[in-house]
């Protein structure tokens, strides 16, 4: 049924070429953190092995050879994500990271007594904390929008809650729900609020197609950990005039041009927010999860996703009717390929152990989504996240562990 060669994208992914106590192991929380082809461990270890040395400094081969490398990566993130210029593509350690130097850089200046941001209920903490730190400090509001029982975003009041309002900070889906927000309508409505908008796209940019440009938004966060990339490396999209007339976030090497025992001139981007050494193999390797992710293509992406979700979603139903409660969408559409549920009354950490000894990974817990949580009126859920290297064996193992869970709980 689905559009991709799941087994042969299964391949190139060794984690997944082993077994727990005898068992395959099913992997399905891609959602926290995804699995690396060897591709992408093969061009860090061929940087680490041939090509290392620190970047915008050595001024021999292999120096050039590294910065080569590092900005390749830039070059490569750019035109996938679909910016104007390299310039705008600054490497963070993580999505968290972006979110904080928007943050620091934009909010710190514009942000005071009297000012509003708006947030959503469906955010999770990496673009609420921030928020909320900086409130305390400079004494603006957060506003929210809130979200309806399928958690989706709840648009009735969002022209009254953007009045006055200087930020719009929102994900484009859900970690929870996997809901898909709608970014288009949200950049219009911001706009005529003369808002700036801050997308957190952490778990949109590894699913499906992204154009920064077309999106309207003035900054873009995600991590490369999520999108078959490692550890470490996060990236911060921002409109160009704007990231440079924001002041730089850590101070350090490699974001100066000049520094006197009176004071530093900035560099200019995206060098101006790079401090000290940065992600260099990490750089890479999401480079080469760039290109894996373009060879399959990001449409049969979305629509592998959106086939595989429609076959859990009718696969639980069918299965465990009323003992399971999925959070989110029932129209597979307009999610992406995240799946919250709770299994009766079973806690969700009692649910993810009793399927860990059938070798199916899924995350319990809060999901760092707290208000959404309270929202829901639960404390945790149980999460099954799919990427390309799932299919419906997997969904298959998914439903018939939850059936011994089921079985084990007596519901
Ligand atoms: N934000 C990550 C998740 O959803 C860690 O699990």
């Amino acid at each position: 049924m689905s559009s991709l060669d799941v087994a042969l994208i299964r391949q190139d992914f060794p984690i997944l070429d082993q077994r727990q106590d005898g068992k395959k192991l099913v992997f399905l929380d891609s959602a926290a953190s995804s699995q690396r082809p060897r591709q992408v461990l093969s061009a860090m270890d061929e940087l680490y092995e041939h090509s290392y040395a620190n970047v915008h400094r050595g001024v021999y081969q292999l120096a050039e050879r590294a910065t080569n490398g590092y900005e390749g990566a830039r070059k490569k993130v750019a035109d996938f994500i679909g910016a104007g210029s390299t310039n705008e593509v600054v490497f963070t350690k993580n999505a968290t990271e972006a979110i904080n130097l928007v943050a620091h850089s934009w909010g710190r200046p514009n942000l005071g007594p009297g000012d509003a941001i708006v947030l959503s209920m469906l955010e999770h903490h990496a673009n609420i904390v921030p928020w909320q730190m900086l409130a305390v400090e400079l004494g603006f509001e957060i506003r929210w929008i809130p979200v309806t029982d399928d958690g989706q975003l709840d648009l009735a009041d969002l022209n009254t809650l953007l009045d006055g309002a200087k930020l719009l900070a929102v994900t484009s889906m859900s970690n929870v729900t996997g809901s898909i927000t709608p970014v288009d309508l949200l950049v219009a409505a911001a706009n005529n609020a003369g808002a700036k908008v801050l997308i957190d796209a952490c778990q949109s940019v590894p699913h499906m197609a992204t154009d920064v440009t077309a999106m309207g938004a003035d900054f873009v966060a995600f991590s490369g950990h999520k999108m078959l990339g490692p550890s470490g490396i996060g990236v911060l999209w921002g409109r160009e005039e704007l990231l440079d007339s924001m002041p730089p976030f850590l101070g350090g090497g490699g974001m100066i041009i000049n520094v006197t025992t009176e004071g530093f001139t900035a560099d200019g981007l995206p060098g101006k927010f790079e401090a000290g050494t940065p992600p260099i193999a990490e750089a890479v390797g999401l480079g080469a999860a760039i290109d894996y992710l373009q060879t399959i293509g990001m449409d049969e992406i979305r629509r592998h996703e959106v086939e595989l979700t429609a076959y859990a979603l009718r696969t639980l139903d069918e299965e465990l009717g009323s003992a399971v409660r999925v959070f989110g969408p029932s129209e597979p559409a307009a999610r992406g390929g995240v799946l919250s549920f709770e299994l009766a009354d079973v806690h969700a950490h009692d649910v993810s152990q009793i399927l860990d000894s059938e070798a199916v990974c899924i995350r319990p817990g809060h999901h760092c989504a707290k208000p959404l949580m309270k929202h829901f009126g639960v404390a945790a859920t149980a999460r099954a996240s799919v990427y390309i290297y799932n299919d419906t064996d997997d969904i298959d193992a998914l439903v018939a562990a939850l059936k011994k869970a089921r079985d084990f709980f007596a519901i």
